[in-house]
């Protein structure tokens, strides 16, 4: 789907997302980083747990300023200050898909107002009915029925609400859906599923995705192109295909190593192979190594972070 010629539609150039922590620590999240993403193609971003995933997602969706670098997003810079309407228009065309619906669904709002909210802000439609109609053709398009508009997100199982999570962000018609772990917390048969819905309204509706995960073995079925993040660093990006039949940093082989095998004599002699950042002898950046209290952490997580500063 790839198409080389075509303007990108996100253009990731140099990132940089550094977070102050105090006087003398600086945590680097995102270290020059630089991707591009064309209409309709779904770029897989993986890497482990505090490589710096969600911190690029949300840079792309303005919830940060960038430290350096630049993003675009249909042509407009949106790493800097915006317009009103090239904020709204952003609002709009880009949107994002949470990992845990129930964290991010508002427990007190019926799913039709949560689908609905996109729509009700940015004054999407002419009245009430037409309003609901889209709801209703929405949730249809996503596996569920208009009946399940009234009810609230706790009478969902995980996957359902996963795919009001989905309808909310298809509701607005958006050119770029960033989805950030989202089939994460579900099982891996659902995971299948949800996948799925992605791929077939990608034929659909021509969205493009940003799908982050921390391993490769769902991306492998949605993605057109892979970026490997290690460290707040882009170690390795090529097409799916690439990636997988020749990856070339240790990082990514060892992703690859951890897929388990359906089949039950591969798996039998399927080995793990170790990614050692002690004698990868790569050196990211001096800086990142940090240690405390005699543990050697490369890098927190962001609950390590949270117990690390606040306590
Ligand atoms: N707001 C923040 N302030 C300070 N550090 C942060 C902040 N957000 C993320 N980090 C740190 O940046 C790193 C990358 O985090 P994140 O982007 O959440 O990684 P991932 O999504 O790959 O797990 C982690 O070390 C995390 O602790
Ligand atoms: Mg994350």
């Amino acid at each position: 789907m790839t198409e080389t010629k075509r303007e990108p539609l996100l253009k990731v150039e140099g990132l940089k997302q550094y977070f102050k922590v105090n006087k003398k620590f600086t945590v680097k999240a995102v270290d020059d980083v630089s991707f591009e993403i064309y209409p309709g193609e779904t770029y897989g971003l993986v890497g482990e747990s505090g490589s710096g995933k969600s911190t690029i997602g949300r840079s792309c969706i303005r919830l940060y300023k960038p430290t350096d670098g630049k993003i675009t997003f249909e042509g407009m810079d949106c790493s800097g200050k915006l317009s009103k309407a090239d904020e709204k228009k952003l609002r709009v065309d880009m949107q994002m898909i949470f990992q845990d619906p129930m964290e991010c669904l508002n427990p007190r709002k019926k799913v039709s107002d949560i689908i609905g909210q996109g729509l009700d802000i940015h004054h999407m439609y002419k009245s009430f009915d037409d309003r609901n109609d889209k709801i209703a053709e929405i949730l249809e398009k996503v596996g569920l029925t208009p009946e399940h508009a009234t009810r609230y997100p706790h009478q969902f199982s995980g996957g359902q609400r996963q795919r009001v999570g989905i309808a909310r962000a298809l509701v607005m018609n958006p050119k770029l859906i960033i989805a950030d772990e989202c089939i994460s917390a579900l099982d891996v048969s659902i995971q299948a599923q949800v996948v799925n819905l992605m791929k077939d309204i990608q034929q659909e509706t021509q969205t493009a995705y940003l799908f982050i995960a921390h391993d490769l073995s769902m991306v492998k079925y949605i993605s057109d192109r892979i970026g490997v993040l290690h460290l707040g660093h882009l170690v390795e990006t090529g097409t799916t295909e690439e990636i997988f039949e020749n990856p070339v940093h240790p990082y990514t082989k060892s992703l690859i190593s951890a897929i388990p095998q359906p089949n039950p004599c591969v798996e039998k002699n399927r080995t793990s192979l170790h990614y050692d950042y002690e004698t990868s002898g790569i050196d990211y950046n001096k800086g990142i190594l940090r240690k405390v209290e005699g543990t050697h952490f490369v890098r927190s997580t962001e609950e390590e972070f949270d117990s690390w500063v606040l306590h």
